[in-house]
């Protein structure tokens, strides 16, 4: 079945193995067959409050990065958050109806009180409502996004309910958050704990070169090693073999874990090999990198296109919603 799907990624930093596997590889399989809309995310990067220069480096990165991970232009919409102003509209509308309890006790927004209390933002708090919009608006049915990204996904759902429900129509279809075929997935950072992110020190970044591969990895944290056969592994050790899992061979991966569970594993070999394959995955993806960054015409063109299509999709949706609200003409 056709499919609208929507997604998006934060123009916050670089991108990273995390956003590569959690979303990006999802995109490209799902551009041949669905209508698709994936942008940047610019409006939600203002948040955390980027100098105006940093804001559009941070976007044109991205853009960038999207292209040269393999986003044709030709099959998906690709636009930028901003160039769709429309979708500030309509998170305007849904925040009439979004409650500040709700709001609150979001997972994400908690997360954020707790490491940057010196920022709590209404930005943050509707954090939820403006991405509730950038789905809503071009009615999508699945999209792909990371397992840190499902309450927020369970949000857009409640949101396109209760306006369903408040003006009893069938308007927007209730989104999932999807994954091809299998779970969401959470790529782990190489620092023991916690998910790979952009802004962590944890991550490895799909322009990092071949030495800064090698370096991150070798540094990666690990543990003194198993004492027993069939031991558990370590927090630090499953997460590297949850990396190599996504890169590298099956056989590679059965053959590291057999040498663990018979306790002669040497975490310096996995390591050689995870920083190899790595390189393997990665290089082709920044050598386009760097020649699309060069190219400002062309990433003018993708952007410009896009935008336009983003908006006749999103500027429909405005137009209907109005009408349901009850915005008449006279
Ligand atoms: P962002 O920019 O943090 O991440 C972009 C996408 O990458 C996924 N991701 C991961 N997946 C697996 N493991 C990880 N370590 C990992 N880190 C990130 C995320 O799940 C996401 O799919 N709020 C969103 C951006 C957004 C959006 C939207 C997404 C705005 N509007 C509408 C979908 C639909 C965000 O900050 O993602």
């Amino acid at each position: 079945m056709m499919e609208t799907v929507v997604s998006g990624i934060r123009s916050t930093g670089k991108l990273h193995l995390g956003n590569y596997y959690g979303a990006i590889k999802n995109f490209i399989k799902m551009q041949n067959e669905n209508r698709c809309f994936f942008f940047i995310a610019d409006y939600h990067a203002l948040t955390t409050h980027p100098k105006p220069d940093d804001l559009h480096g941070n976007i044109k990165q991205i853009l960038a990065e999207y292209l040269a991970c393999g986003i044709d232009p030709d099959k998906a919409t690709l636009f930028v958050q901003s160039d769709v102003p429309e979708v500030s509209e309509l998170y305007l509308l849904l925040n009439m109806n979004a409650y500040v309890g709700e709001l609150e006790r979001t997972a994400s927004f908690k997360e954020k009180i707790r490491k940057h209390p010196d920022n709590i933002n209404a930005g943050l708090l509707t954090y939820p409502v403006l991405m509730a919009a950038d789905i809503i608006i071009h009615k999508a049915t699945k999209v792909p996004v990371g397992k840190d990204q499902e309450q927020h996904l369970e949000m857009t759902r409640r949101f396109a309910r209760r306006f369903n429900t408040i003006y009893g129509v069938e308007y927007f279809p209730e989104p999932d958050a999807y994954n091809f075929g299998m779970e969401l997935i959470k790529i782990p950072g190489l620092d023991g704990s916690g998910k790979m992110g952009k802004s962590e020190g944890n991550g490895i970044f799909l322009s990092d070169t071949p030495q800064a591969i090698r370096k991150k990895v070798m540094s990666a944290v690990t543990d003194t090693g198993p004492t027993e056969k069939g031991q558990e592994m370590s927090e630090p050790v499953k997460n590297l073999f949850s990396i190599m899992d996504v890169v590298s061979q099956k056989e590679v991966t059965d053959h590291f874990r057999e040498k663990y569970f018979s306790c002669e594993i040497r975490y310096g070999d996995l390591k050689k090999q995870l920083a190899e394959d790595l390189i393997v995955s990665l290089t082709p993806i920044r050598e386009k990198l760097n020649e699309i960054l060069a190219d400002n015409k062309y990433l003018a063109r993708v952007v410009k296109e896009g935008g336009e299509k983003a908006r006749e999709s999103a500027a429909r949706t405005v137009r209907e919603v109005r009408e349901i609200i009850g915005y008449r003409p006279f």
